[in-house]
This record gives structure tokens, C-alpha cells and sequence, in this order.
């Protein structure tokens, strides 16, 4: 069993890498010089050279704010690029792995959302995404879609070391606390994707629990708090509507995880417990 990481830099890609290194995984992973998503001989090079099993598209357009200002690179990453992905899946058989998002909801539901779930973004990001994951159901059969949210790893850009960074900066940092969803670890991800590698389709993974940003920023001061880390600033919730960025963001986004649970037999752990895990290798 061999893997094909797409996708070298970024946070997913790195954690894959690092879970692989770790258990003697064997795989291979490459940069946007090496494989382009945009370009089919590109991609098509390393079909033919390398011999491998699976394909994990860790790669993708993931500015969500500069996204309304960038549709068509969006859409060339998040769309085009992925249909080139999954032609080519389709034609050399390979097994597809894609990472979608919980922003192809509108979050006006008020209840987790299902797989099942109609999809309607309110974003140039989360139509990108949509379109990907159109683009895998029509030219591939052999796929697997796991729509993640909120996600955060000990390495990496992510909202944990920014907020991190921020409460060491400043004195007083203003966190969204009307958005709801479900925090979850790229670890957490991985372990879930491993156990349903057999699997076809779309499934949501995700921590357990659900909280808001502000929360979610709250529960990392606490840490620091528990374990002498020294931080300055206090954290003040804020309103959506007092917040203004470029994109929307569903107000609640919240993955119901009930499918990939009744395969792996286990329910994913909460996100507070691993939120400690990942702060406690960050803080080591
Ligand atoms: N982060 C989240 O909270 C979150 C939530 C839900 C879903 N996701 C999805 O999970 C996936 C990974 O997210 P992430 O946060 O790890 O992304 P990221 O840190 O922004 O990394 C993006 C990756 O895309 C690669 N890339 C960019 N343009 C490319 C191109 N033309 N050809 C090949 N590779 C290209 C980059 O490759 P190099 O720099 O190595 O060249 C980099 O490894 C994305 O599909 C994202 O939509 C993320």
C-alpha cells in the first residue's frame, strides 16, 4: 500500500506526512513544481512514473477571504484542478482522497449536517469546493470525500497558533462568538481517513462537540493558564455582524458524524481532549 500526498507545504499534507513517517507508511509527496493540479501533463508524469495505490489531494485553494477577490484561481484549484485529479484516478485506477469542507453548507440548519445534506455555499470558497466535489462524483468512481472543519494542528498556519501568537501580541483580541461548529485536529482526521480507506463516497469527520470560535479561543487561554504559559491578552467575544471580512462564513456548521462512526465503530474523541493533545506537543 502506497500513498501519493498532492500537496507538499501545506498543514494536512504536513500531518499526513509526519503520521506516515511515524508508522512506516510508505509514500511519496509532491510540491505544486512538481505536480501541478492545474496541469494534466503534469500530473500525468507522476502517474506514469510512480507506482502507488492512493492519491491524497492535500492540496487546494484555501484563502477563504482573498477567495472573493480570486474566484478563478479558486476555481481553478478547488475545481478545475480536481478534475483533472479524478480523470486521471479514473483512467490509471487509482483510489481518490479528497478533503472538502463544511462551508458548502449555508449553516441555516439546526441540526448537524448529514452527507446527505443539500450543499449550498455562501462563499467564492465554499462554491469552489462544491464544484470539486462535483467534479469527483462525475469523473470518478473510485473516491473518497471527507468533508472536514475547523481545522487545527500542532504544525503549521492555523487557528490555534494564531491565537497563540495573538495572546502573547496583544492585550485585548475580539473572537467571533456566533459562528458554531466543530473544531477538529488534522491527527483525528488521519486516524478517521485510515480506518475508512475501504470506503467509498462522502463522510464527515470531525472532533465530538460543537463550540464557537470565541470558546474555542477561550479553551486555549485556559491552557495556557493551567500550565504557566505566559499570555497577556484577554480574549472578548464579538458578533458576526461587527466583524467584517470579505467572505460570509455559515453561522452554524456543525459535521454530524454518524456515518463514519457506524463504520469505524468508535466515535471520534471530543475536541477539547484533543485540542490538550495538540497544545501540549505544541507547548513541549
Ligand atoms: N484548513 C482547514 O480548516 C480546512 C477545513 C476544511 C477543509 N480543508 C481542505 O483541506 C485541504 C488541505 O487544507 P490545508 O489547510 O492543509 O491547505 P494549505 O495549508 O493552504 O496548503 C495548500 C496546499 O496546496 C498545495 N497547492 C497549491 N496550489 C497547488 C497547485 N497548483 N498544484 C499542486 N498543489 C498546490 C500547496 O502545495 P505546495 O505549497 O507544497 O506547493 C499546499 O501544500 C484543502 O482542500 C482544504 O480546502 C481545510
Amino acid at each position: 500500500m502506497r500513498f501519493w500526498i498532492v500537496g507538499q507545504s501545506g498543514m494536512l499534507s504536513n500531518a499526513f506526512q509526519r503520521y506516515f513517517v511515524k508508522r512506516n507508511i510508505s509514500f511519496f509527496v509532491t510540491s505544486r513544481e512538481d505536480a501541478n493540479i492545474t496541469s494534466v501533463k503534469s500530473l500525468e508524469n507522476v502517474f506514469e512514473s510512480e507506482t502507488f495505490d492512493y492519491v491524497i489531494n492535500a492540496s487546494g485553494y484555501t484563502q477563504v477571504d482573498q477567495a472573493e477577490r480570486e474566484a478563478s484561481l479558486a476555481i481553478l484549484l478547488n475545481s478545475i484542478g480536481v478534475k483533472n485529479l479524478s480523470i486521471l484516478c479514473k483512467k490509471y485506477d487509482k483510489k481518490l482522497i479528497h478533503f472538502s469542507t463544511d462551508y458548502v453548507f449555508d449553516g441555516e440548519k439546526k441540526d448537524g449536517y448529514v452527507e446527505t445534506d443539500l450543499t449550498a455555499p455562501i462563499s467564492v470558497y465554499g462554491m469552489s469546493k462544491r464544484d470539486g466535489e462535483l467534479q469527483i462524483a462525475k469523473y470518478t468512481d473510485n473516491f473518497l470525500i471527507f468533508r472536514v472543519s475547523w481545522l487545527f494542528d500542532d504544525e503549521g498556519k492555523n487557528f490555534v497558533h494564531t491565537i497563540l501568537r495573538l495572546l502573547e501580541e496583544k492585550d485585548a483580541v475580539n473572537i467571533v462568538s456566533d459562528q458554531i461548529g466543530s473544531p477538529t485536529y488534522a491527527l483525528d482526521v488521519i486516524e478517521g481517513v485510515m480506518e475508512l480507506l475501504d470506503q467509498v463516497g462522502i463522510y464527515h469527520i470531525a472532533n465530538r462537540g460543537m463550540t464557537s470560535w470565541y470558546l474555542f479561543a477561550k479553551e486555549i487561554a485556559l491552557f495556557c493558564a493551567e500550565n504557566q504559559i505566559e499570555k497577556k491578552a484577554d480574549i472578548f467575544p464579538i458578533k458576526t455582524k461587527d466583524y467584517k471580512t470579505d467572505a460570509r462564513r455559515p453561522m452554524f456548521s456543525y459535521l454530524d458524524t454518524t456515518k463514519a462512526t457506524a463504520v469505524i465503530g468508535k466515535d471520534c474523541r471530543d475536541w477539547k481532549i484533543a485540542l490538550r493533545d495538540c497544545l501540549e506537543k505544541i507547548c513541549k
